[in-house]
């Protein structure tokens, strides 16, 4: 049913200046792959073979990287995303300027036309796979889905919020949601997963700019809500990685290093013995 994805990769990446000063943030490396590539193989896993993905300026490496032609096939990692970008149709369009997530989004809309789609933001890496859960869940209750997470009181600030009725396990009808509040109204924070219907396209055109000046596409699925329009969240159990964020990229590396065959035993028995020293 969902066959279409959209990555936004268009954002400045400020918190990780200066290491963004000349690459984006979507190509730091986690373990084996930048983060792109996991956000691409998550795509794909999805089932779904279109997508497009929205870049601006700075994001060429994001492009070649995500070109059909990777050149000498050294490792499985490499080997395993040609097959992956071999098998899909992969476009690009820019965003001119960087006026916010719910802009960068309103540039897929002619590739979206009038079906429904998945968006995944370029920088968040989850595991397991997050958008296969959401399109599930998207198929069993026909309305869009907000992938969310609890959070501290302290972290909501700082974060997209919902407020919302559990209508069942792990799903919430959503009543309202604010992008950064002042005050939030509830520890739910939205992550950065969705699965979204075209009328949102209506929406974001009307969005008005609201935090830091940019158009917020919570304050466009907001405004749906109000109108009556059914959203729901889905707590989503696994985890996730906001590379947007120094602390999240060295918990992902650290954490996925962990867990990996190759470099895992070495790690642990490093982080040990480094522990002594500190
Ligand atoms: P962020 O809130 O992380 O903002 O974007 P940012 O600009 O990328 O990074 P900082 O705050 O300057 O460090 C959330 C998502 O929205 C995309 C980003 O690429 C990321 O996927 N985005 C944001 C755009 O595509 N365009 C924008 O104008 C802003």
């Amino acid at each position: 049913m969902i066959k279409k994805a959209v990555i936004t990769a268009a954002g400045l990446g400020t918190r990780f200046l200066p290491i963004t000063k000349a690459q984006p943030k979507e190509m730091l490396p986690v373990v084996h792959k930048p983060v792109i590539q996991y956000v691409v193989e998550e795509v794909y896993l999805s089932g779904i073979k279109e997508l497009v993905i929205v870049t601006g300026r700075h994001k060429r490496a994001v492009e070649d990287h995500v070109d059909g032609y990777i050149g000498k096939k050294e490792n499985e990692y490499v080997n395993d995303f040609e097959r992956v970008l071999e098998a899909m149709n992969i476009f690009f369009v820019r965003q001119k300027e960087q006026r916010g997530l719910g802009d960068a989004v309103r540039y897929a809309e002619a590739f979206v036309g009038d079906d429904p789609f998945a968006l995944l933001l370029g920088d968040n890496i989850t595991i397991p796979n997050c958008t296969e859960i959401l399109i599930d869940i998207f198929e069993e209750l026909g309305a869009p889905v907000v992938a969310i997470e609890k959070v501290s009181i302290e972290r909501a600030r700082h974060r997209g919020i919902i407020k919302g009725r559990k209508i069942k396990e792990d799903v919430y009808l959503i009543e309202d949601m604010f992008e950064k509040p002042e005050r939030p109204i509830s520890n739910l924070g939205i992550i950065g997963r969705y699965v979204l219907t075209p009328d949102v396209f209506n929406y974001l055109r009307e969005t008005e700019p609201g935090y830091a000046g940019e158009i917020q596409l919570t304050d466009a699925l907001r405004n749906m809500v109000l109108d009556g329009k059914e959203i729901y969240g889905y707590l989503y159990p696994g985890r996730r990685f906001d590379i947007g964020n120094k602390i999240d990229w060295f918990k992902a590396n650290i954490e996925l290093g962990l867990r990996d065959e190759e470099i895992g035993k070495e790690l642990r028995e490093w982080i040990h013995k480094v522990k002594g020293y500190l």
